[in-house]
C-alpha cells in the first residue's frame, strides 16, 4: 500500500514538473497571437497534428535520453554520442539561455500588469486607453527593464535555492486555480458582443491561407509549448524515478499542453474581436485584451490581479526549467556550486535580454533581417534552434541509443512500436528538415 502511494506521488510529481515547464506564457501569451497571425483554424489543426504526433514522440525521446543517462542535456549527449553529439548538446544549452533572455522580458510584463491591477490602474480606463497603455509601458526604458530583472531574480532564487520542489507543490494547487479562472473568464468573454468573430477566426479552417511560413510557425510553436529542443525534458527526465513510465507521462504532458493552448486561444481571441483590438498587435495582444475583460467584470481589479499572479507562477515554472538546463551544464562541466552555476548565467541572461526589452522602445530601429531584436530572437530560437535541437535528440535516440532506451520507452512491458521509431528516426527529422528548408528559402 505504502509503496504504491510513493510511486503515485513521484509519478504525479514528475508529470506536474514537466507540465509546469510546458504550460506557461506559451499558452496564454504566445499561442493566441501566433495563431491569429497565421490564419487561425488551419493553423490550429496543423499545430494539433504536429503536437500530437511528432511532438509526442520527441517528448518521449528527450525524456528517455535523460532518464537513461541520468545527466543534463550536454552530459547526456556526450555520454551517449561522444564529442560531436556533445556539440549539439551545447547548442541546446545556449538556446535555452537565449529563450530565457526574451521569455523573462514577457515575464516582467506579467509582473508589471499584476502590479498595475493591484494599484487599480487597469479598471477605470476608457476602452481606447488599453492599447496606448501597453505601448507606453513597453516602449519605456526603465520600468520594463526593472520588471525583467525582477523576473530573472525570482527564477534565480528558485533555482539557486533548490526550492523547485516548493514551487511544484505550490503550482499543484495554483495551476488548477488558474485553469478554473480561465474557464470562468472564457464564459464571460464569449458572452461579449462581437466575441463570435474571434471564435470564427480561431476555429474556421481555411487552407487557402496556409503557406510554408504557417507550417514553420506551427512547428516552432509546438516545440516551444512542449519545451522541446532545449534539453529541458532531458534534464528533467534525469530526475525521473524507476517507477515512472516515459510514454504515459509524455502523453499527459501533451494533453495538458494542447488543452491549455486551446483554452488560451478561446480566452484571448474572442476578446480581441469584442473590443475591436488591432489583430496585428502581436506580442501585446494578451496584455491589451485581457485588462478590458477584467474591466467588464465585477471586482475587476481583484480578478486582474489574480490572473496575472497565476500567469506569473505558470511563467516561473517554465523559466526555472530553462535556467536549470544552463545551471546543470555549468555544475557538470565546470564543477561550479549550484549557487555560482545559477548566478553567473542568470546575470548574463539578464544582460542578453536588455536589447530585446529595449527593442520595443529606444532600440526599435535595430533590425536583424527586418525584425526587431525581440522578434529576431523569438524567430531564431522557436523556428530554428528548437526544431534543430529536437531533431538532434530524435536522431541520437533512434540511431545511436535506441537499444539502451528500449526499457525506458516500453509501455506496459511492450517495446516501443515500429511507428514510434520510424517517426523519431526518419519521418520526423526529414519533416523538420523540409519544413525548415522551405521556411528559410522563402
Ligand atoms: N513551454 C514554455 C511555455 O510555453 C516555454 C518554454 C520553452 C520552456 C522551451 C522551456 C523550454 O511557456
Amino acid at each position: 500500500m505504502s509503496t504504491q502511494r510513493t510511486s503515485w506521488g513521484s509519478r504525479l510529481g514528475f508529470i506536474l514538473t514537466a507540465a509546469g515547464s510546458a504550460v506557461g506564457l506559451g499558452c496564454v501569451w504566445k499561442f493566441p497571437y501566433v495563431a491569429l497571425n497565421n490564419g487561425g483554424g488551419a493553423f490550429l489543426l496543423i499545430f494539433l497534428a504536429i503536437t500530437g504526433t511528432l511532438g509526442y514522440v520527441l517528448l518521449q525521446m528527450e525524456m528517455a535520453l535523460g532518464r537513461h543517462a541520468g545527466a543534463g542535456v550536454y552530459g547526456t549527449f556526450r555520454q551517449l554520442g561522444g564529442r560531436y553529439w556533445a556539440a549539439a548538446g551545447a547548442m541546446a544549452v545556449l538556446a535555452a539561455a537565449l529563450v530565457l533572455s526574451f521569455y523573462s522580458v514577457v515575464g516582467g510584463w506579467t509582473i508589471a500588469y499584476g502590479v498595475k491591477a493591484a494599484l487599480g490602474q487597469l479598471t477605470n480606463l476608457p476602452p481606447g486607453a488599453f492599447e496606448p497603455l501597453f505601448a507606453n509601458f513597453i516602449s519605456a526604458t526603465g520600468a520594463p527593464l526593472l520588471y525583467h530583472s525582477v523576473f530573472i531574480a525570482l527564477s534565480l532564487y528558485i533555482v539557486a535555492g533548490g526550492v523547485q520542489q516548493g514551487i511544484e507543490k505550490v503550482s499543484k494547487y495554483l495551476m488548477p486555480l488558474l485553469l478554473m479562472l480561465v474557464l470562468v473568464l472564457i464564459g464571460r468573454v464569449l458572452t461579449l458582443p462581437g466575441a463570435v468573430e474571434g471564435l470564427r477566426q480561431f476555429l474556421q479552417v481555411d487552407f487557402s491561407r496556409v503557406t510554408g511560413q504557417t507550417i514553420i510557425a506551427a512547428l516552432g510553436l509546438s516545440f516551444f509549448s512542449l519545451s522541446l529542443g532545449l534539453g529541458v525534458m532531458t534534464t528533467y527526465g534525469s530526475y525521473m524515478g524507476e517507477d515512472t513510465a516515459v510514454p504515459g507521462s509524455a502523453l499527459w504532458v501533451v494533453l495538458i499542453t494542447i488543452a491549455s493552448s486551446v483554452l488560451g486561444g478561446l480566452l484571448v481571441l474572442p476578446a480581441v474581436f469584442a473590443f475591436d483590438i488591432n489583430p496585428g498587435a502581436g506580442p501585446g495582444l494578451t496584455f491589451i485584451s485581457m485588462p478590458q475583460v477584467f474591466a467588464h467584470l465585477p471586482a475587476g481589479s481583484f480578478f486582474a490581479c489574480l490572473f496575472f499572479a497565476l500567469l506569473l507562477i505558470a511563467a516561473l515554472t517554465s523559466s526555472v526549467s530553462l535556467l536549470e538546463v544552463v545551471a546543470s551544464f555549468c555544475m557538470d562541466q565546470f564543477g561550479w556550486s549550484r549557487g555560482r552555476a545559477t548566478i553567473v548565467p542568470a546575470v548574463l541572461i539578464l544582460l542578453a535580454g536588455i536589447p530585446a526589452s529595449l527593442s520595443f522602445g529606444v532600440l526599435a530601429r535595430w533590425r536583424i533581417g527586418g525584425k526587431t531584436v525581440f522578434d529576431a530572437l523569438d524567430f531564431l530560437t522557436s523556428n530554428l534552434l528548437l526544431p534543430l535541437g529536437g531533431m538532434a535528440s530524435a536522431l541520437l535516440a533512434s540511431w545511436v541509443a535506441w537499444r539502451a532506451l528500449q526499457p525506458h520507452l516500453a509501455r506496459n512491458g511492450r517495446p516501443p512500436s515500429a511507428a514510434t521509431r520510424l517517426l523519431a528516426g526518419v519521418v520526423g527529422p526529414l519533416l523538420i528538415g523540409v519544413i525548415l528548408w522551405q521556411g528559410l528559402v522563402s
